[in-house]
Formats: structure tokens, sequence, C-alpha cells
């Protein structure tokens, strides 16, 4: 019998990450997961097909490389490096990393919009409208939310300019019916209610797919009009296909569409909405699935970059084993929900699950193995028939839970069985059959059945724990990888050849020993949450600044813009007009943040920081030094 097309190929992706970011959390999590399918679906016997990479075009880009000095792509070949070093660290089996700045996917790109505009799915017309320019997204005046970006809060600018649109609003019945028709198409649930539900109660606009080269010149030209550049989004978008044309394995047939594209759910329209639509002007098959999963917080607070909460996978697995966090963020929470991170969490479900429950049945069976049967595994003297029933069934259950991406209901499943052997060695007590001449043929069997379930262990939790389970696979005696089994022929009972030599095995997961929380009242100075080291305290560059001249900034009542000499010339915008008139503060002496980021501020840079503490009147007094300093000394 001929099988299907999905009984032979698997392809999965990730969101192609910005460039710019330092690689967090959230970035960690789809690409495990991505993984653990991928994975998953190689051990089933399919070719695999797993793509991630990164999203290099548009204006955060260009403006970083600016500031730096570097070219647009000088800079994102430094920071692509970010991703692929993390992917190392956390066992990411992709096929292949794209990144928007090839020049074949330039070129399909390119093709694409070609074909709409012969199509006439593509029309230049004149836009007016707010464009939020650190977004590059259009609004219309209803959008805004007094008077700036309804998406990230900053100031949008007026803009009336000819641009390319994409007729997407024509496709916003075929949309709604598409995803009516297949279920699974969006998933959960809600979120696939969330899409109906904003393509049902509004019309459906146009998608402006160009930007004047004269505002931003890092993109793909237009193939029709060499003085725009191709909207972010869309060149983004075309990375799952393009990747088919030049990055994919070698298949008999087509490798589109993709099984999952697995995203967050912030960036779900731009796929269910944008892609769907794009796909449908070319006559493509849509993908077959994608899936919004939730957002991670840390410690019950939004992650992010000011509150200086944003966890690194790199730093965490270092501390815990990759594994260990690989495990963590798919038992935690069902893939689809909001979770919350902590290193609390962590360590419980490390000690509880990874080393109570799992690593020492690993360790101590090995250890009975040694001791008793000198390393050989027994032949076993009856089958334990309930306790094989259990290991076969967990195949399916996992097929069906991963089939709709329910990672958490897979080791929940899986978990039964670690459960039930740790029951059955305590119930039958090897120890003990050990001590007793006549019991040695049920002591072959208990052990013997232990070990078989390892192994069916080893198959199983292989897409979540790639590490682990390849220590204890080769413990148990194979001499071929785990990640090269085939699942369906493996899961089969008896596998394990009694005679087979095992080896020894470290504790797979060490307990790690919680924070210990202090008997009563204050925590103790060094255990307060938010001290930190003198290491970090030196990281924040002071330095003692003059400032030579100061002036209003344009439309703001507050904010003044300052050049400073901090050893060089820098400029600086602060938040003190409600204080200080701009005249006073030239020639004072001031305490600067220099090592800060650039920020712009109502349209204009900042360089760095002023220190001034405000008091419960609102009005900030500036810090200065008590006798009369240079400009650019160090503070410390
Ligand atoms: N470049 C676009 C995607 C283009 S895909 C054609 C992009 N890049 S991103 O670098 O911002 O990556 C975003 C991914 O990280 C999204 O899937 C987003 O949901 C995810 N996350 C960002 N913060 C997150 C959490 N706190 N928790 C979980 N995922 C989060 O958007």
């Amino acid at each position: 019998m001929e099988k299907k097309e999905e009984e032979i190929k698997f392809f999965v992706t990730t969101p192609i990450y910005y460039v710019n970011d330092q690689p967090h959390i959230g970035h960690a999590y789809t690409t495990v997961a991505a993984d653990i399918l991928s994975r998953y679906n190689r051990m089933k016997g399919k070719k695999v097909f797993f793509l991630t990479g990164t999203d290099e075009h548009g204006q955060k880009v260009q403006s970083a490389a600016a500031q730096k000095n570097r070219s647009p792509k000088e800079h994102a070949d430094l920071m692509v490096e970010n991703y692929k070093a993390l992917w190392r660290k956390l066992n990411i089996s992709y096929n292949a990393f794209i990144r928007t700045t090839d020049e074949q996917h330039k070129k399909v790109v390119q093709e694409i919009l070609q074909k709409l505009w012969e199509k006439k799915e593509i029309e230049k017309r004149t836009y007016s409208g707010w464009y939020c320019t650190p977004d590059e997204r259009f609004w219309t005046g209803k959008d805004l939310v007094e008077g700036k970006c309804p998406d990230c809060g900053r100031p949008v600018e007026h803009i009336e300019e000819e641009n390319y649109f994409f007729l997407m609003s024509k496709y916003r019945q075929r949309l709604i019916h598409y995803i009516e028709e297949n279920p699974t198409y969006i998933l959960p649930e809600t979120r696939r209610n969330e899409v109906l539900g904003f393509l049902k109660s509004q019309p459906l606009g146009d998608l402006c797919i160009s930007r004047p080269k004269k505002r931003l010149s890092w993109g793909i030209p237009l193939p029709f009009d060499e003085d725009f550049v191709t909207y972010v989004w869309f060149d983004a978008l075309v990375n799952y296909y393009s990747a088919t044309r030049y990055l994919a394995p070698a298949l008999n047939g087509q490798w589109w569409p993709a099984d999952h594209h697995l995203i967050g759910k912030d960036i779900l329209t731009t796929h269910a909405v944008y892609w769907s639509t794009m796909l449908m002007a070319l006559d493509m098959p849509l993908p077959r699935n994608m899936f919004a999963h939730g957002w991670w917080t840390v410690e019950g607070r939004k992650m992010s970059k000011s509150l200086g909460n944003v966890v690194n996978p790199g730093e965490v697995a270092e501390k815990y084993s990759t594994d260990a966090l690989r495990y963590f963020l798919f038992r935690e929470v069902s893939f689809g929900l909001d979770g919350d991170f902590s290193e609390t969490a962590l360590i419980n479900r490390i000690n509880t699950d990874l080393a109570n429950d799992f690593g020492n049945l690993a360790s101590r069976t090995l250890k009975m193995l040694q001791k008793y049967f000198d390393s050989e595994v027994p032949e076993p003297e009856e089958t334990e028939k309930e306790m094989q029933a259990l290991a076969e069934a967990i195949a399916e259950k996992v097929e069906t839970h991963l089939r709709y991406l329910q990672f958490q209901k897979a080791l929940e499943e899986i978990w039964k069985l670690v459960s039930y052997v740790n029951k059955y060695i305590d119930t039958n007590a090897p120890w003990a059959l050990a001590k007793d001449p006549d019991r040695k043929g049920r002591l072959k069997t208990v052990l013997y059945s232990v070990s078989e379930s390892l192994r069916f262990l080893s198959l199983y939790l292989h897409p979540f724990i790639p590490e682990a389970t390849e220590k204890l696979w080769q413990a148990l005696g194979f001499s071929y990888s785990v990640s090269e089994a085939n699942l369906k022929e493996e899961t089969k009972w008896g596998r394990l050849t009694p005679g087979t030599k095992v080896k020894s095995l470290k504790a797979l997961f060490p307990r790690i020993e919680p924070k210990q929380k202090p008997e009563k009242g204050e925590p103790k100075m060094e255990e307060k949450e938010n001290l930190i080291s003198i290491e970090e305290f030196a990281k924040v560059e002071l330095k003692t600044g003059k400032v030579l001249h100061a002036e209003k900034v344009k439309g703001s009542k507050k904010l003044i813009r300052l050049e400073v000499d901090t050893g060089e010339k820098r400029q600086i915008v602060a938040g003190i007009g409600d204080s200080y008139s701009p005249e006073e503060l030239i020639g004072k002496t001031i305490i600067v943040v220099t090592n800060l980021k650039p920020a712009k501020l109502m349209g204009v840079e900042s360089h760095g920081m002023l220190l001034a503490a405000t008091d419960s009147d609102g009005k900030p007094s500036i810090v200065t030094t008590e006798r009369d300093v240079r400009a650019g000394v160090r503070v410390k």
C-alpha cells in the first residue's frame, strides 16, 4: 500500500527571530518544541525538515547597526551567532537555518512579488496614516491610544506617501470559510476562535507591503519598482516556503506545505491572516497547522528588558542542564497556555520528577543488575503482562498527544510508567528476593522487567531529554544511538536481550539543594532577592558630565535635550523640564550613565541618562558632585 504524504515527511518551522534581540526563554520555548516534534518524527522513520532562522531586514536592524557603525549585514552576521550558539547548547537538531539576507531567499521573495503583481493582486496607492517607526506598522487615527502607537505606546508620525498594497481584503470570506472547514488549522481552539471573531467582526483591510527606500533602505527591493523595499513581515513569512527551495533535504516530491508553524500568540494574526491570504493569492496550499503557544512570565511578572528579568536560557541550561530546562518547559504548562518561570519551580521539577522518579529509577536498577547479576541482563522466568501492556500502550497515546502538540499530556502518560515501575520495585523488593536462593527466578523476572521498562522510557523520553536518555540507552548496552532507534519496531516488549552487558551510570539528574529559606523575620542580607554583586554594579558606567548646552525638546513639556561633556561630547534627553529651565542647567556637573543603550524619546536620540532623585512632589532633583570635578571622571 502506498504511504500517504504525512507518513513519509514532516516539516516543522519556528518563527524566524529578529537578529536584534538577545535570545530569551520565549525563543527557546518554540525552538525546543519544534525539536521535540522533529526528534519524535525522525524516530518514527519520517524524513524531517526542521527549519529555524533569523529575520534580518527592517528598521530596527538598520538603526541598531547604524548606532554601532556597522552595515546592517555586518550587524546581522554578528548577532546571528547568538542564536546558533544557543541552539547548540540546547541540543536543537534543526536541519536548516534560514537568514532573510540569503540571496536565494531574496530571489524567491521577488519572484512571489512579481507573480502577485502580474496577477493584479498588488496595487499602488496613496496612503495617509500614522506610522510607528520602531514597530514598522501603520495605524489609522482610530487605532491610536492617546495619540500613541496602540501596541508599544511610543509616538507615531503622520505620513502621506505612495505605497504598494496586497489586496488582502477580498480573501476575508474565503479565509473564514477555510478556518471553519479545517478545525485544526489554527490551534489551540481558543486562538482559532479569536481569529474567527476578529475576521467576522470587522472588515479586513489591504496590506501595505512596501516601504519607500528614502525612508528605509534595508530590505528587499520590489522587483517592479526599485524605489521601494518589501515590508519586513511579507519578506519574513515567505521564508517558510523559500527555504523549501534551497535549504531542504532531498525528497521525492515537495516539502511544501509545512505540517506545523509553531509561533507565539502575539504573532498569530500575521500568520493566520497575512500568510494564509498570501498563499491563497498565490494558489498555493496552506500549511496543515499553525499553533500559537502562550507566553512565559518570570516570577509572576512580564519579562522585559526594563525590569531586568529576561531569562537567558543558555545560563539556565548551564546551571541546571539542558535536559532539565527542556523538560521543565514542557512539563510545567500546557502548550498554548501562559506559564510562569521561576528557579524554585524548576528546582522542584528537577528534584521530584527527574532526580527522584526517573534518575533514581535508572541508577538503582543498574546498580542492582551489577550487584545481583554481574551487570548482565537476566533471563526472565515469565512476562509481566501488566507492565508490558502499560509500556506498549504509551506509544499510541504519545502519538495522539503530539499530533495536537500536547507535550504536557504526553509526558504525563510516560510518567505513568515511571511511577508504576517505581512502585513495582518497592513492592517486589529485589533486595529481599536476592537474599533467598529459592527466589532467584523471581528476582530475574523483576530486574528484567524493570530494565526493559527503562529501555521503553529512553525511547519515549528521548525527544524531550535527549542527553540523559542517550546515556541511559548506552548504559543498557546498545551500541547505536537511541536517536537512530525506530519507535514502531522498538516499542515491543522483550527486545532487551538477556545476557546483554550493562554499564554503570552516574546520576542522570543530581538533586539540587533548594535555596535555604531564612528561619523567620527579615531575609538575611545576602538572600534579599534584589541584591546585586559588586561585579554587576561595576557594569554600570557612571561618569561626571558638564552640561554644555540645554534646550526643550519640541512638543514636550518635560523633556530637555542636553549636550554634555563626559570626556566625549554626547546628547542625552532627560525628563526634568518640570524642575529646571534649560538655562540653569548649563555649566552644571551632573552624573551620567554612559554605557546605556541609546533610546529615542519623542524622536530625539538619547545616549545615556542623568541621575536624579524624584521626591513625592514629583519634581526631580539632579545629582551633582559635592566639589568641582572634571568632566568624564568615573563615579564609583
Ligand atoms: N521576526 C518575527 C517573527 C517572524 S516569523 C515569519 C518575530 N521575532 S521575535 O524575535 O520577536 O520572536 C518572537 C517569538 O518569541 C514569538 O513567537 C513570540 O511569541 C516569542 N516570545 C517573545 N516573548 C515571549 C515570552 N515571554 N514567552 C514565550 N514566547 C515569547 O516576532
